[in-house]
């Protein structure tokens, strides 16, 4: 399996490879991660909102994710300034308001782990860092951090549950299996898509 192919499932468009489609520098996104999109798998990009050449946060996703159709990002530059006693962004509308502020609340960069399953039309937050293996609810909103192997849903995103116990969270967040050679995962598939513990453990 390469990654560089841009659609990997043979007879379907709707399915791509996100790295090789996406033509903004501020979106990131690692080997085999993919986006389904039975309309125009290019939507992906139209989706990721508020990201400005201004303003300095990217949107980094890890390998292996999977991303459902309609996922949206809300980047930062959606935020107006909250301080003042106005929300409304005077300066950029008018030189004659270029006394007004404009200091839009920053949270940084929106982080998506490895492996990560974003589900139908799901939203996520600006500066949002979802750990590597989370699962995201179809519609859910995540407004805070979603740690390793948690599931989270709803609006604004709660847990649902943890997906295995602290100690295998810790071991498949050590051994991260997404960076091994790929004749190793592809050795190994059977193992890695099993919640085979022993099995796992012997690679
Ligand atoms: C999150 C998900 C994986 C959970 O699957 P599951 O474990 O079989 O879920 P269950 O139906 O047993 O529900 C478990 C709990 O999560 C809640 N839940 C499930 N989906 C939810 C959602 N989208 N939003 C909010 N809560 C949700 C259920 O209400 C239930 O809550 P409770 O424990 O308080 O009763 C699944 O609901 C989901 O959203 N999958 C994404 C599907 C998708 O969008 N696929 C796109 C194509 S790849």
């Amino acid at each position: 399996m390469n990654p560089n192919t841009t659609y990997p499932i043979e007879g379907t468009k709707r399915v791509a490879y996100l790295k090789n489609i996406i033509k903004n520098p501020q979106i990131i996104v690692g080997d085999y991660t993919y986006y389904d999109d039975p309309d125009d798998v290019h939507n992906f990009e139209k989706n990721v909102l508020y990201l400005f050449d201004f303003m300095p946060d990217k949107l980094k996703i890890g390998k292996f994710c999977q991303i459902a159709t309609g996922a949206k990002f809300i980047m930062n530059g959606a935020n107006h300034p909250m301080n003042g006693f106005s929300t409304f962004p005077f300066k950029a509308f008018s030189k004659e308001w270029s006394k007004a502020d404009l200091i839009p609340v920053y949270k940084g960069d929106t982080t998506i782990g490895h492996d990560v399953w974003i589900g139908n039309s799901a939203t996520i937050m600006p500066g949002v860092n979802i750990g590597n293996g989370a699962i995201i609810a179809s519609n859910s909103v995540v407004t805070k951090n979603v740690a390793p192997y948690e599931i989270v849903g709803g609006n604004p995103a709660k847990t649902i549950r943890k997906r295995f116990d602290d100690d295998t969270i810790n071991f498949l967040n050590e051994i991260q299996w997404w960076d091994w050679p790929i004749e190793k995962i592809n050795k190994n598939v059977h193992i890695l898509s099993s919640g085979n513990l022993e099995k796992i453990k012997e690679l």
